[in-house]
């Protein structure tokens, strides 16, 4: 399905590998202009060239470390500089370490504070003014099923994630007039480096681990970048509009609740 994304301007991060990649590849192929974020520049710079050469779509990458406020700003302004508005901020990047709470000191939560909750405040903060003065726009957050369904040992994202799905719920009250809708979205388990990454850590074999947690889901797979970047498509076209100040699991049933 395409979208119809035409004339729009988006901003995508954490957009060199995995969830971010999907994200930005599906908006450009819908056809928006993108700007993609990351630390890594050589890894991004080829993450943007691929996206354009397989969509044609004009992508920039902004090298930054969503952790720091001045990169934050530098990032909005390069977006205004090279497009001239921002129809469309995804709010996506690695993740904070994991640890038991009882472990984790200041400096941990303050790391992760800045890394999950204050990027997406100043990100936000900084885009706003632009969705307005153009008439609307769409503001998403990447979070994690965990956010709404703990796992013990990822305390940090549990909690600062929770936090931004609070903060989104009151901003999307305090936008919506201006015709702006924001939205989290909470991944299940998602085929990607990163949760290679863990697969890796646990010191279990990697096949095993892999077929533990596809046993965990209700749907029998693994989640796809796809999958992801098919909802973010649609909350920030036309046709999503109307949704407004949600968490949305995306995670093939691996939620055990009614909410
Ligand atoms: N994969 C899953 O199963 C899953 C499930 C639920 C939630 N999530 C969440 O979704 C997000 C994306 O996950 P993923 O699996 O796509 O991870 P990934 O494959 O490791 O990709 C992470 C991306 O974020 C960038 N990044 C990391 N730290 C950054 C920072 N401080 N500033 C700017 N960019 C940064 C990375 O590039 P650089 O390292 O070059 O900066 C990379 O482009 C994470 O927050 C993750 O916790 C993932």
């Amino acid at each position: 399905m395409n979208l119809d994304l035409d004339g729009k301007v988006a901003i995508v991060g954490g957009a060199s590998q995995g969830i971010g990649y999907g994200i930005a590849r599906t908006l450009a192929q819908d056809g928006a202009r993108v700007a993609i974020t990351a630390r890594r520049e050589a890894d991004l710079k080829r993450a943007a060239e691929t996206i354009t050469a397989e969509t044609g779509a004009e992508v920039l990458p902004i090298p930054a470390d969503c952790r720091r406020f001045e990169d934050c700003s530098r990032a909005v302004a390069e977006v205004i500089q090279r497009f001239g508005r921002i129809d469309v901020l995804v709010n996506n990047d690695g993740a904070p370490p994991l640890g038991a709470i009882e472990s984790l000191d200041d400096t941990a939560w303050h790391k992760a504070v800045e890394q999950n909750f204050m990027y997406v405040v100043r990100m936000a903060r900084a885009v706003l003014p632009h969705m307005k003065a153009s008439g609307g726009g769409s503001i998403l957050n990447i979070a994690a099923i965990s956010a709404i369904q703990p796992i013990a040992g990822f305390g940090l994202s549990v909690a600062t994630w929770a936090g931004v799905i609070a903060y989104a719920k009151t901003l999307s009250l305090e936008v919506a007039p201006y015709g702006i809708n924001v939205n989290t979205i909470c991944p299940g388990y998602i085929e990607t480096g990163r949760l290679k990454k863990v697969f890796a850590a646990g010191g279990e074999d990697p096949q095993t681990m892999h077929d533990k947690l596809v046993a965990e889901v209700p749907m029998g797979r693994l989640g796809s970048t796809d999958d992801i970047a098919g909802l973010v498509a649609l909350l920030v076209s036309k046709r999503g509009g109307y949704i407004t100040g949600t968490s949305i699991p995306v995670d093939g049933g691996l939620l055990r609740g009614v909410r």
